[in-house]
């Protein structure tokens, strides 16, 4: 496992707000407590684009969660055009071919790409209406293996797969986990939670952490008890 030289990089705050300023206003008020944050569909959508550079010239990192998944020249070109705008991390579906094509698009600036198996919203109904005819553990299982074989940097799955997952992808590959919650936090409707002491001793890299801290009255407080909690 690569060694991470700032404690507070291995929480990912999650901006899932509706807009670009609301977004700024929690990174202030977080202010130093954290170094990475993650833009996913909602923010992306809303102009959030805009903010990766802007919080990359800040010196913070971005987790651009966009789980891509398109034809191979589709996903390759549209990662190499993300690259550009300085994310630490990007997600994509676990697809071998979708895998590949990111890889080839991330470049050599620093850009990691995560797979993400399977949705954690599956069950064994879902996976079957899917089409699958794996067990969801045995899909997510085939799936990481895929991702070593690919060259992907790292893995997004829930607490509860991470050392399993561990298992298959080996040491030098990241695991990045949702489904956070410190001790005595509302669940919101995360059903399978660690909190982040669980998670580090489970062997995971980085945490993503939403509305414990969005929705906190002292969002920097909990950040900072968090990172405290893990190191
Ligand atoms: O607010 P909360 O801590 O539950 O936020 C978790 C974040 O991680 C959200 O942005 C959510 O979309 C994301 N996520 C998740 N479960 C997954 C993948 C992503 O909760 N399997």
């Amino acid at each position: 496992m690569p060694a991470l030289t700032d404690p507070r990089d291995r929480l990912i705050v999650a901006l899932d707000v509706a807009t670009v300023a609301e977004a700024e206003g929690l990174v202030e008020r977080i202010g130093d407590a954290a170094t990475f944050y993650k833009i996913g569909y909602r923010l992306a959508y809303a102009g959030g684009l805009a903010l990766v550079p802007r919080l990359a010239a800040a010196g913070l990192k971005v987790f651009l969660d966009l789980k891509l998944h398109d034809i191979g020249n589709t996903v390759e070109e549209g990662v190499r055009a993300l690259a550009d705008l300085g994310p630490t991390f990007l997600t994509v579906h676990a697809y071998p071919q979708t895998m590949r094509a990111a890889v080839r698009g991330r470049g050599t600036g620093g850009l990691q790409i995560l797979a993400v198996t399977v949705l954690t919203s599956y069950d064994a109904a879902d996976a079957r209406d899917a089409g699958y005819a794996l067990s969801v553990p045995d899909l997510v299982a085939q799936r990481a293996r895929q991702a070593a074989e690919a060259g992907i940097d790292g893995i997004v799955c829930s607490a509860v797969e991470a050392e399993s997952v561990r298992g298959v992808i080996g040491p030098d590959r990241l695991i990045v986990t949702p489904g956070i919650r410190p001790a005595g936090s509302a669940l919101g409707d995360q059903k399978r939670v660690m909190t982040p002491g669980e998670a580090r001793r489970a062997g995971i890299d980085h945490v993503v952490v939403g509305r414990p801290i969005t929705g906190a009255a002292d969002p920097r407080a909990v950040a900072h008890a968090i990172v405290a909690e893990m190191a």
